[in-house]
């Protein structure tokens, strides 16, 4: 075929080497399907020479990402470096400036700097298309950005990191220690290339950030969201959430609320036979509340380079399959200049249930007094256990463990003074909200 879509894949790591051994591999099908063939033209990559198990004979090599965007043998750039700023950023303004359609999986590029990215494409008349960039290969952009257009959003919600819903499940199933199980998530290919980003909740913040500005038609705004990752939840927690009939999950949540838009990625303790608590491993979920469809909840593969280069493929299908002079849908579902301010909620009025663990002095009196500061702040207490003493260090330690009703966020942190204050605490407090979703 003549007029094939000719694509430009910067990087090689593991998922821009499973879309280049898709597009090879499914050349006749995706030929067919689109009503053109795509071929992969020029490539760019870190190393060269690295053996990556693919052919790239007949493929230009390219020494940097904006030689490959601005190239004349590419229509669309594939965008697969990652990184918020430089290479990504200017090769993908370059590429859309050049008249070249954009595909990428950078959550971190889009977060910061997709409201104006999503705006030169639009003026362009280009697509922008990011499928791949959240819950790799559950196509829930799609959905959000043309699906649910006719629907008011109230929340969307989910696990959107692969790395750390892996290494909650492996620490939980397999009672293996958290570097442990970090250490096979990178080498399973699921981690980013600095994995702090997946654990300390940046990378849901991203994607959470994406969803949310899909969600509610708002300016993309990652600093707005609350973020605490997974690093210090233990194993203690996670066998105390067993017993209590709960599980630990990094969630991402954005809620409408009177006050603004809540966003916070934080560990959630989720009842134990929901959806939510059954995605085990690197399996995402992504749930949104809508008034006219109601709930929905997609669950897939979240990470992994087959999974989120087929999101990619699609993305590039779409691409192929739409005309010259045909008008594109705007990337963030609106067009870029009518979203609106995102205006933050505060955190502190967030209302729900929470799990507390702490480390007392067993001494007379310990329990009345961490009662006694839970109802000055009229928190109701759901649960109050207090676990086997141990002896450390020749002092009688208690763990106790507290679920709440629904409370707020002040009153917890005012509760948690109060205990702090009264000198029988040992170490800092757990707190861990729970989240029902689906
Ligand atoms: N590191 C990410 C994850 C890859 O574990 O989900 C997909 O963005």
């Amino acid at each position: 075929m003549s007029n094939s879509l000719r694509i430009g894949i910067a990087g090689l790591g593991t998922v821009g080497t499973a879309l280049v051994r898709l597009i090879q591999e499914k050349q006749e099908m995706l030929a067919d399907r689109c009503g053109r063939a795509i071929s992969v033209t020029g490539v760019t990559a870190r190393s060269r020479n690295k053996d990556r198990g693919i052919s790239l004979d007949g493929i230009t090599w390219h020494d940097d990402a904006n030689s490959l965007a601005t190239s004349k043998d590419v229509d669309v750039f594939v965008e697969m470096m990652g990184g918020e700023d430089e290479p990504a950023y200017s090769a993908v303004k370059s590429a859309l400036q050049s008249g070249k359609h954009v595909v990428t999986a950078n959550k971190a590029l889009l977060a910061k700097h997709g409201v104006e990215l999503a705006s030169i494409a639009e003026a362009e008349g280009l697509l922008l298309n990011y499928e791949a960039a959240v819950a790799g290969g559950i196509p829930i952009i799609k959905v959000m950005r043309e699906s649910l257009t006719a629907n008011t959003v109230t929340r969307v919600s989910g696990i959107l990191n692969g790395t750390c819903n892996y290494i909650l499940t492996r620490m939980e199933q397999d009672g293996l220690t958290f570097e442990e199980c970090l250490k096979d998530a990178q080498e399973l290919g699921f981690a980013e290339a600095d994995p702090t980003f997946d654990i300390e909740g940046n990378d849901t913040a991203h994607k959470l950030a994406l969803l949310t500005s899909l969600a509610f038609g708002t300016a993309i705004a990652p600093d707005a969201i609350y973020l605490e990752g997974i690093t210090k939840i233990t194993i203690e927690d996670i066998e105390a959430a067993r017993d209590l009939g709960f599980r630990i999950k990094l969630l991402g949540i954005a809620t409408r609320t009177a006050e603004g838009v809540e966003s916070r990625v934080h560990p959630a303790m989720v009842p134990l036979g929901s959806e939510i608590a059954e995605i085990g491993g690197v399996t995402n979920a992504v749930a949104v509340e809508a008034d006219t469809v109601g709930s929905l909840m997609m669950s897939g593969p979240g990470a992994g380079g087959d999974a989120t280069a087929s999101a990619a493929a699609g993305d590039i299908c779409d691409i192929a399959k739409s005309r010259p002079g045909h008008q594109h849908g705007p990337a963030l579902g609106q067009p870029a200049n009518t979203l609106t301010p995102h205006e933050r909620a505060p955190m502190r009025s967030h209302a729900g249930g929470y799990f507390i663990r702490l480390t007392v002095v067993d001494t007379p009196g310990t329990m009345a007094a961490i009662a006694t500061r839970m109802a000055e702040q009229d928190i109701s207490l759901e649960s109050i256990v207090q676990r086997r003493t141990k002896d450390h260090d020749d002092i009688e330690q208690a763990p106790i463990i507290l679920i709440t009703h629904e409370t707020t966020e002040q009153a917890i942190r005012n509760a948690l003074d109060g205990v702090r204050s009264d000198g029988r605490l040992i170490g800092e407090p757990q707190m861990i909200r729970i989240e029902t979703l689906g």
